[in-house]
């Protein structure tokens, strides 16, 4: 065996120096391309800027004159050519497996991509999957926050009406309470105090202790409702007698306060209800309508359409905000609990709205600030 000329050698070792070498710049060069990549990747806010980067990434790593991606869930980035020459197609790939492809094309004959770049494309696919992986992760972690803030914010607002609430109960016993424990404290006090007076105090303890029964009945309805442990007692009853009764009971509140009080009643019905609680319904309807208007009417109407019999409750009163409208219906809502001037829990309403709901019926309300405003009770007639 010859030794192999010395020259040729040094050329074969100094060949296999430059393919290493260019093998290595290679190698660096795509650790660096992913590493940029894998860098900025992470600034991408949504879906499509992950696609922008990788399209925009790998047409320069190919050099291919255009390229798209495409999303199995639809969405497109980049565009194809009309007549490609030559087409490269890579997964894109996440652990559950391919979520879209990336396209690269080029004018040029078929063979135009090197195996090496389609390696590095493929690489890029798979950074790709990935961010969008951690993309939808981060998209949902962000909707679970929202929903958890809105939650918070609803639990702090219902904490506010509770605390409202406690101070509107206190408030709403305190001052009939207060009221009785004066009357009774003087009649006590006074051994010869005319029987005239004597029975005119009697009465206004009389009348204090009717307004805390309501307001005591109130809460425990409430809790009853809330607990669904209210008991109805349905019987067929002709709706305007109930409504006739809530009206002459209201008819001296609104007197004392000069108020006009009508009812028109257009049409008699028939349903079935238990009159106590739709004489709790409108008892309060009627009850606001002459609480929240100091001048002027208040109007009761009532006729039957498409089944159902409507029941309106008009006045003339300060009226509510549109916004403030969807509210009123919750429980201890009031619009006034800043400022206390009128009496009040802000449990009617939340009331009259389950009480109709078990009736199968509802109510719906219309207003503007300073227009007065309009409760409509809707229940279904008895069938024949
Ligand atoms: N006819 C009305 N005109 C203007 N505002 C009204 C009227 N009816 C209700 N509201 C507003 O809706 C709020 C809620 O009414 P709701 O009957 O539930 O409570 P309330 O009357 O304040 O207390 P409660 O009925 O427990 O004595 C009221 O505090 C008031 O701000
Ligand atoms: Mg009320």
């Amino acid at each position: 065996m010859s030794e192999p000329d010395g020259d040729a050698r040094v050329e074969e070792l100094q060949a296999q120096v430059d393919e290493l070498s260019r093998e290595t710049l290679d190698r660096y060069r795509q650790i660096n391309l992913l590493y940029r990549i894998g860098e900025s990747i992470n600034d991408c806010l949504g879906q499509e800027d992950i696609c922008k980067l990788v399209l925009r990434e790998s047409r320069r790593i190919v050099r291919a004159r255009k390229g798209r991606i495409v999303l199995d869930d639809g969405l497109t980035v980049g565009s194809a050519p009309a007549n490609p020459g030559s087409v490269l197609t890579v997964p894109i790939e996440t652990a559950q497996g391919r979520v879209g492809e990336i396209w690269l094309y080029d004018k040029r004959d078929a063979d135009f991509f090197p195996a090496a770049d389609e390696k590095l494309v493929r690489a890029l696919g798979r950074q790709a999957g990935i961010a969008l992986v951690n993309n939808q992760l981060i998209v949902g972690l962000r909707d679970h926050n929202e929903e958890l803030e809105r939650l918070n914010d609803e639990l702090k607002a219902l904490d506010q009406m509770k605390t409202d609430f406690v101070s509107n109960v206190s408030h709403e016993l305190r001052t009939p309470l207060a009221s009785i424990k004066g009357f009774a404290a003087t009649i006590l006090d006074d051994d010869e105090m005319p029987d005239e007076i004597l029975r005119e105090f009697v009465g206004i303890i009389d009348e204090e202790s009717d307004k805390l029964i309501v307001i005591i009945n109130d809460i425990l309805d409430v809790s009853k409702l809330l607990s669904g442990k209210m008991q109805y007692e349905i019987g067929r009853r002709p709706l305007e007698k109930v409504v006739q009764g809530v009206v002459t009971l209201l008819r001296i509140q609104a007197e004392n306060k000069g108020l006009e009080l009508t009812f028109d009643l257009q049409e008699e019905a028939l349903v079935d209800c238990d009159a106590t609680r739709i004489s709790q319904v409108f008892t309060n309807l009627v009850g606001n309508a002459i609480k929240f208007t100091d001048d002027g009417w208040v109007r009761i109407r009532q006729w039957v359409e498409d089944g159902e019999v409507h029941v309106e409750v008009s006045d003339s009163g300060i009226g509510i905000h549109p916004e403030e409208l969807p509210q009123i219906f919750d429980k201890f809502y009031r619009i006034e609990n800043v400022v206390h001037t009128k009496e009040g829990t802000g449990l009617g309403l939340a009331l009259v709205r389950t009480i109709l709901e078990h009736h199968q019926g509802r109510v719906t309300a219309h207003s503007e600030v300073g227009q007065g405003a309009i409760f409509t009770v809707h229940l279904p007639t008895a069938p024949v």
